[in-house]
């Protein structure tokens, strides 16, 4: 399969954060982020796989910052690794400064997406080539990640999780 770059499953996705989105401090209602995120990251693997994506796990979200009511929230999802059929996909969240349009990152998140035929069977993906210094760390970390997603799922031994492991033992 002919590799694809990172750049090439990027999504966008910009919104207003709504009354009836928020919590009872007026702040952005966290399962409604989770649902942003997914769609961003669903989009994102369909670009980089062009077939039908499911979400196989949420391997990490911290929720650092309050996003207020009013705030513009733009969710950027792409592709920071892909293996046989799952993918995984790192998503940077930004809020916009309505008077300087200045931006601030607030949080990060990754999904762990794969790629499914009309049975639900997953298939193959593309490989995927790191272009930038980012997008070579995010690479690199993502098989120790995918590993702890599977220890954690019970679909994989602790002992099996050698990239994993080997985190533990530098010095
Ligand atoms: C995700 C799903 C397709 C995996 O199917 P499966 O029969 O377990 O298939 P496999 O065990 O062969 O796993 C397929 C890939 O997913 C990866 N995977 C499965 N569970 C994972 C997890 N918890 N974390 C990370 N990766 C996972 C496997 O490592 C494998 O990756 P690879 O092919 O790149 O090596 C299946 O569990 C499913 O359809 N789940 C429901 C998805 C869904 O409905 N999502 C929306 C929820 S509302």
């Amino acid at each position: 399969m002919t590799p694809k770059y990172p750049s090439d499953s990027l999504t966008v996705l910009t919104d207003l954060v709504l009354p009836s989105e928020t919590n009872h401090l007026n702040n952005l209602f966290g399962g409604e982020l989770l649902a942003r995120m997914d769609r961003a990251a669903s989009i994102a693997a369909q670009r980089h796989s062009r077939n039908i994506c499911v979400t196989a796990s949420v391997n990490h979200v911290a929720f650092t910052k309050a996003i207020p009511l009013g705030s513009v929230v733009t969710v950027e999802a792409k592709v920071s690794r892909s293996f046989n059929s799952s993918m995984e996909i790192y998503i940077d969240v930004w809020i916009e400064d309505r008077a300087s349009g200045n931006r601030t990152k607030t949080m990060e998140a990754i999904y762990t997406f794969v790629a499914v035929d009309a049975t639900g069977k997953p298939v193959e993906v593309p490989p995927i080539i790191p272009q930038t210094e980012l997008e070579q760390q995010r690479f690199d970390a993502a098989l120790r990640r995918k590993q702890l997603s599977l220890v954690l799922a019970g679909k994989m031994k602790p002992n099996d999780a050698t990239e994993l492991k080997a985190l533990f033992l530098k010095e």
